[in-house]
């Protein structure tokens, strides 16, 4: 086991550390999603369904479609897909995201979406039932992931819904800027150091808020859930906006707050909620650009991102110190982040 661990003292570690890999990897797909695109009807609104880390996914996937493509996207949750399928009709795309390919839930929404409009596969297991059931298939190339927490392989599924919405859109632009995302990410690595650091300072929070707005919130959901799932420690996953409307009154200066504020059109909006919860007495870690210094001002905290990161790519970066975040408190709350109790790497019950 020590030998496919490759030096690192986890999966998780080694498979967070094989990110910049992954991208280009699944970068070398764009030929056969340019293909299947080719083949596509003129679809007139797009569904995502998904479970968990996949979900978050295709949160990012609904703000892309509509900036870029200006198609009526929904989310749905794929154990709530046989109660919402209304929605669907033969004009609709369903695009449904597994690492796996295997989990119930989704299967299940498969079938049903499978009756009533195409559907499009984003696996990263080859052979598996998804492949098998869709209309049309996109492997990510993350390689096989072994840790329970998905970490190369959403970034992975990321990857894909990018190509898949700069195709659709003939975007030549977005498609050059993608393939600066590796280099960026070893960037972003070499910040370990100090998230181990800030790891150690706040691993015996009981709650933490983590915020974004637009493309952020997905950002934050996924960091909240890697927070539970392996340091069993409570964290939200919220939209910034909506904090004044309850949860604000969770906040003390025992609850630390991650505020995702890449530069863009959300900066400013998001900045303001750091004040808020600021002044009810939180620590902040800011994730923010390097050069914005109100940010590195307020925030007890800082992670810090080339500025070139702008917003519309920034959920395939902001992620990565918010899994390394969770990956040491985790360790050092003495946890096997690989296998966390009560969960299993694939989820074949509904
Ligand atoms: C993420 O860290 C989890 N292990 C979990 O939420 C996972 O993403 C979910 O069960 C969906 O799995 P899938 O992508 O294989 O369908």
């Amino acid at each position: 086991e020590m030998a496919q661990k490759g030096g690192y003292s986890h999966f998780m570690l080694k498979e967070i550390h094989e990110q910049p890999e992954a991208v280009k990897n699944t970068l070398s797909e764009v030929s056969d999603i340019e293909n299947i695109v080719s083949q596509f009807p003129q679809f007139k609104r797009i569904t995502f369904v998904a479970c968990g880390t996949s979900h978050h996914a295709s949160l990012v996937g609904k703000y892309l479609f509509e900036a870029l493509l200006g198609l009526p996207t929904d989310v749905v949750l794929a154990s709530e897909f046989e109660f919402s399928e209304g929605a669907i009709d033969p004009d609709s795309l369903v695009i449904f995201i597994s690492q796996s390919g295997e989990t119930a839930d989704t299967l299940k929404a498969l079938k049903i979406a499978n009756k009533k409009a195409k559907t499009l596969a984003i696996v990263n297991v080859l052979g598996s039932t998804a492949t098998r059931e869709a209309d049309y298939v996109i492997f990510t190339r993350a390689g096989p992931e072994i840790g329970v927490a998905a970490t190369k392989t959403y970034i992975s599924q990321l990857t894909c819904i990018y190509l898949l919405a700069a195709c659709m859109g003939k975007n030549r632009e977005l498609l050059d800027e993608l393939q600066q995302i590796p280099d960026y990410m070893k960037t972003v690595l070499l910040l370990e150091e100090d998230i181990k650091e800030m790891a150690a300072k706040y691993k015996d929070a009981q709650d933490f808020f983590f915020i974004g707005r637009g493309f952020s919130y997905p950002t934050a959901m996924e960091g909240a859930l890697k927070l539970k799932e392996i340091t069993y420690i409570h964290g939200e996953g919220y939209a910034a906006g909506e904090l004044k409307h309850g949860p604000l009154a969770l906040i003390d200066d025992d609850v630390p707050v991650v505020a995702v504020v890449p530069p863009g059109k959300s900066h400013d909006r998001t900045l303001s909620n750091v004040e808020e919860v600021k002044a009810r007495g939180a620590r902040v870690i800011g994730l923010g650009s390097e050069d914005d210094q109100v940010l590195s001002y307020e925030a007890s905290d800082m992670i810090k991102f080339p500025s070139q990161i702008r917003e519309l790519i920034s959920p395939l970066l902001y992620v990565v110190p918010l899994q390394l975040l969770s990956y040491h408190m985790s360790v050092q709350r003495g946890i096997d982040p690989d296998k966390p109790k009560n969960l299993a790497k694939c989820v074949t019950v509904e």
